[in-house]
């Protein structure tokens, strides 16, 4: 087989054979094909896209290229949750414990964050003493006796998606469905899971700023999963505005044990709970999408989702004072309050406006090798539709220096205050299943 036939082939439009994407998969990971074909090829499929068997070998052959996590012997089935990427997204904090509490098994590997969305790791990093390395036996033992565990990434997980990613990255050939869809879901099937549950954000702050894409790529992805013979929903979520009101890690953390105790915003809480319930669902928990909810509900009022997170803190040695009184997890020096310039209702609250804030704060890294500081972010006082008058105050930055005019500036730019009543988004467009 020669790669410069298979690129003449996809970009005439024609299926490629599983033979074909696995010579190109494996010839890419090995260094036989180089950058300059691939790049080709990659440009090929992004004109002429991929079908849902062409997308699955693609997926299944950058699984193939590297080590997957064996979950075989964790009990039950092994449910999955991957977000595209949220401002204030603690989904996972809350998520995590509350399945586990009614007995889905989380077995999670989680990510760090880059640029204005934060990652789980670094959030769970803000409790003293956390550990985020377990050995994948110790990490399979915590999940048998306590349901739960969240660790980085193990292993030398799809090395070819690692490669091309990069690549696509110089290319101008990220945002293509085929290689973004199999993309995700080559690096969730080689993390041991069952089932996944996808969060696809919509937005102008997100990876698809339109629905159409947005579902386009929950398809593609729900189509992965099902010829791959696993179970998977996507939740096409709306990005008008963060998630919660707290954007930073410590300050996230804080919102996310009010989450658990029943009192945390609408909009984090009912997420959780649509999520939750399909991921309790699927571990086969219980027998209908409606009646988890209500176990996830029941479990929230009396006291065992908390109660789970304390458990699985305290199993990855976090320091439980800590969460316990919340006011030793890192704070700020200053908290400055940001006024509202204009009277009436919030129409939008820019996400990425509002990541890149608290970014510059230090909350997230610019590159790669920056250091995070966990008790700096924004607390948003208000959501969309809320009334504000001029002069009060609509969001409080947390900063480790006095001067933050910069983050003042991209705050109040970021949102858009109007005369009439906003016209609010439903915080889910649709969930799309097999
Ligand atoms: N996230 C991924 O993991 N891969 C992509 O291609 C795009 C977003």
């Amino acid at each position: 087989m020669r790669m410069v036939d298979v690129i003449e082939k996809k970009r005439n439009g024609k299926e490629l054979t599983p033979e074909e994407i696995h010579f190109v998969i494996t010839g890419y990971t090995n260094g036989r094909i180089p950058d300059y074909q691939m790049s080709a090829f990659a440009m090929a499929v992004f004109f002429q896209g991929m079908n849902n068997a062409e997308m699955t070998e693609l997926t299944m052959a950058m699984v193939e290229s590297g080590d997957t996590i064996d979950l075989t012997m964790i009990d039950g089935v092994k449910v999955d949750k991957h977000s595209t990427g949220g401002v204030g997204d603690k989904t996972t904090l809350v998520l995590a414990p509350l399945v586990a509490s009614v007995g889905a098994p989380v077995a999670k590997m989680s990510g760090r964050g880059l640029g204005h969305t934060g990652g789980t790791l670094d959030k769970l990093e803000a409790i003293e003493g956390f550990q985020i390395e377990l050995s994948e036996t110790a990490f399979v033992n915590q999940v048998n006796e306590i349901g739960i565990a969240v660790i980085g990434q193990s292993g030398d997980l799809t090395p070819a998606d690692k490669k091309l990613y990069a690549l696509r990255d110089v290319t101008a050939t990220v945002d293509s469905i085929p290689l973004i869809a199999s993309s995700i879901m080559s690096k969730k099937i080689a993390a041991g899971s069952d089932a996944i549950c996808l969060d696809v954000k919509v937005g102008s702050g997100a990876f698809m700023k339109d629905i159409d894409s947005a579902k386009a790529l929950a398809q593609a992805m729900v189509g992965i999963a099902h010829h791959s013979g696993r179970k998977a929903a996507a939740f096409l979520t709306n990005m008008q505005e963060p998630l919660g009101f707290a954007i930073g890690n410590a300050l996230e953390i804080k919102e996310a044990i009010d989450t658990l105790k029943g009192h945390g915003p609408q909009d984090l809480t009912e997420l959780s709970l649509i999520i939750g319930s399909y991921m309790v669902y699927f571990a086969q928990k219980a027998e209908s999408v409606e009646e988890a909810r209500k176990l996830l509900e029941a479990n929230i009022a009396n006291g065992r989702a908390y109660a789970k997170f304390e458990e699985f803190i305290q199993a990855q040695h976090g320091n439980l004072a800590v969460i316990q009184n919340l006011e030793l997890l890192p704070t700020a020096v200053y908290t400055i309050p940001v006024y509202a310039t204009e009277t009436g209702y919030i129409q939008e609250i820019e996400a990425i406006a509002l990541g890149h804030a608290a970014m510059t704060l230090g909350a997230g890294r610019q590159t790669k090798e920056d250091a995070i500081d966990y008790g700096v972010g924004i607390v948003l006082t208000k959501k969309v539709g809320d009334f504000i008058n001029e002069g009060d105050v609509i969001a409080y930055l947390h900063a480790n220096r006095e001067n933050v005019t910069n983050e003042i500036n991209i705050v109040l730019t970021g949102i858009h205050i109007e005369e009439t009543l906003a016209n609010k988004l439903p915080l889910i467009y649709e969930i799309i299943t097999d």
